[in-house]
């Protein structure tokens, strides 16, 4: 949400940030804007709308080329995404331009305060408070990263600042509360960005910033201390993925690439977690198994898409673990005061690393003694930074807002956690959980045989362009796959849709069918249990009221055919692991449906795909 870049070094500035500010464009995209420095002065450009609109101002009021730049791309928060509330800011007296990731929540009081001196300000929003309080603070003969850390111990909230003073074109300060920082470091040129992403062009050595940090960086190095003044220790780490993985490969969309990139993601996640001798390995979870043998609870916390490969997960941990397992939206889990002790094991899942209200919710099951097990697909960020423990996904970077292999390796990190704790608590034998972690390795190819076969699908978006609303049901995992089905199709396609599970149909949804109504239908395979044919009654249910069915089901399904107006066979697997490919069609039917309404699929409206707010 927001992303920011400083360049410090001999390229152009001004490019290295237009290039950043592209490959982050999927944070927001409200607005965009540029800051240099040239003869002792700011010049800014800034504009309302997507980043193309700032390069056509580029191109009628050109920047000179200097060696230092900030850039901003903005998902509006505190005030209209307008050209005056564009970033950067620039403080009353000239000196300072400054970005900002977050929401400053103390800033009316501090609008007053500057108000009341006399400061007069350009915009609205909360971010220009800072940019004028460290103009006062420089105007007043601070150094730029006192002023900094002066203002930023006033400021409350969540904040990552960057910030150039005209009278210095070799240094930019920048600091983090809550909101995510990275600095690059090149040879000879410094970089600072919202994420590696912003200038993985260039270089691949970054250094992830602390909670409460400063950083004062030039062209030759950087020196990091905390709000009071005193050094602070910073990570460094070295990025995997270079830049093609952050391009669009000849797709014309970057989602549905990452569609396509799903077999490689599940397998990366999957890769090296079982040895030889049989066992399960996850080496980057810390936690002594003892710790997790007292474990009494599982508490899943994650947002959107991500909360959804949570409910999948439920389903797995509990059946191979016996362990009671929950799950619950972030934004509502600190609230209700949920039951925490030191025997909860809290995982957290989240692609970026970054969502405020999942950062939110590990602070508090951390301050009560719990013990926190990440899952996260971006290193460097602060998500597992905070937890006690991270399994990574290996998707590689996901660009497009709405999340595909992010969720598909979710998943499957998921079910890599819960054989593991069951092989740590001995709930299932050895050769049980070879024989998961066996199908579970299989499954690339079948996923692959899924993105091989969506050609129908593809014909079946063509005929859904005036439908007005969309209904998902589901079983079992089924249930989350629909609710992740509807929610693809409301992210992009802007078609109100509801996943249901398909039992519950009956207790009111049910009333919404009418003759035409699209459902679409995920039938488990047919198996020792009822589910798939309780699954084929709800299909009839519907049916008779004159619904159009389109049926997920395993191939050969013979029983469901005579019921599904549209059936798109699904390769076999069990029920537990029909996640990691039913859900493939439906992301691909909501891209193709928002690509033929001619909707922009990677920056969807209102949206953005790091949200670090709450
Ligand atoms: C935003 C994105 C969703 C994503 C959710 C959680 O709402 O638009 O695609 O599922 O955040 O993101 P996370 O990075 O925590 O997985």
């Amino acid at each position: 949400m927001c992303g920011i870049i400083g360049y410090v070094g001999p390229r152009v500035a001004r490019d290295v940030v237009v290039s950043g500010l592209r490959r982050m464009e999927y944070r927001g995209y409200d607005s965009a804007g540029v800051a240099v420095i040239t003869d002792g002065a700011l010049e800014v450009r800034k504009k309302a709308g997507k980043i193309g609109n700032l390069i056509a101002e580029l191109d009628e009021a050109p920047l000179p080329d200097t060696e230092i730049g900030i850039g901003h791309t903005r998902w509006a928060t505190h005030g209209g995404p307008t050209d005056a509330n564009a970033h950067p800011h620039v403080s009353g007296n000239g000196r300072i331009a400054l970005i900002h990731n977050g929401i400053i929540e103390n800033f009316a009081a501090l609008r007053l305060e500057l108000e009341t001196r006399g400061v007069a300000l350009a915009s609205q929003t909360d971010t220009e408070v800072a940019a004028q309080l460290l103009g006062v603070e420089v105007g007043a003969g601070a150094d730029l990263a006192d002023a900094m850390r002066t203002v930023c111990r006033r400021l409350e909230g969540a904040f990552t600042l960057v910030a150039i003073d005209a009278t210095q074109p070799d240094r930019l300060v920048a600091a983090r509360r809550n909101s995510p920082l990275v600095v690059g470091v090149g040879e000879g040129e410094s970089f600072v960005a919202s994420d590696v992403s912003a200038f993985i062009e260039f270089t691949r050595n970054a250094v992830e910033l602390g909670q409460d940090q400063v950083v004062d960086v030039s062209r030759d190095g950087f020196t990091v201390t905390d709000f009071d003044g005193s050094p602070a220790v910073s990570h460094p780490f070295e990025v995997t993925w270079d830049l093609s993985a952050a391009e669009k490969a000849g797709y014309d969309w970057f989602m549905r690439k990452e569609i396509f990139e799903q077999p490689k993601a599940v397998a990366d996640t999957l890769l090296g977690r079982y040895t030889t001798d049989g066992a399960l390995k996850l080496d980057e979870l810390h936690i002594p198994e003892a710790e997790l043998r007292s474990i009494d609870k599982i508490i899943i916390v994650a947002c959107g898409t991500a909360y959804y490969a949570g409910l999948v997960a439920k389903y797995a941990i509990e059946h191979w673990t016996r362990v009671a397992c929950e799950v619950e939206i972030a934004s509502e889990f600190r609230y209700r005061d949920p039951i925490i002790t030191r025997s909860t094991l809290v995982v957290t899942i989240s692609q970026s690393g970054e969502t405020a209200d999942t950062l939110m919710a590990i602070r508090h099951a951390r301050e009560q003694h719990a013990k926190v097990i990440a899952i996260c697909n971006t290193n460097g960020s602060t998500i597992p930074r905070e937890s006690d423990a991270v399994l990574y996904t290996h998707a590689g970077p996901e660009i497009g807002v709405a999340s595909t292999k992010g969720f598909l390796t979710q998943v499957a990190a998921c079910y890599l956690l819960g054989l593991y704790l069951a092989q740590v608590r001995g709930t299932m034998f050895g050769d049980e959980i070879g024989r998961w972690m066996g199908e579970l390795a299989a499954t690339p190819p079948l996923i692959q045989q899924v993105l091989d076969g969506l050609d129908p699908i593809k014909q079946l978006a063509a005929q859904f362009i005036d439908k007005k609303s969309v209904l998902f049901l589901g079983r079992h995992v089924g249930y989350p796959v629909a609710l992740e089905g509807a929610l693809k199709l409301k992210e992009i396609a802007y078609l109100h849709a509801e996943g249901f599970p398909a039992g519950e149909l009956k207790h009111g949804p049910i009333a919404l069918v009418e003759h035409g109504t699209p459902i679409f239908v995920v039938v488990p395979p047919q198996g020792r249990d009822q589910l798939h044919d309780k699954v084929v009654s709800n299909i009839q249910e519907v049916r008779a009221r004159g619904a159009l069915t389109v049926v997920l089901a395993e191939e050969g399904d013979a029983e469901v055919e005579p019921y599904a107006d549209v059936i798109f066979a699904l390769p076999r697997v069990s029920t537990l692991l029909q996640p990691l490919v039913a859900t493939i069609p439906l992301q691909f039917f909501a891209c193709e449906l928002a690509t033929l309404k001619g909707y922009d699929v990677d920056q969807p409206r209102n949206l953005a795909k790091s949200v670090t707010v709450e």
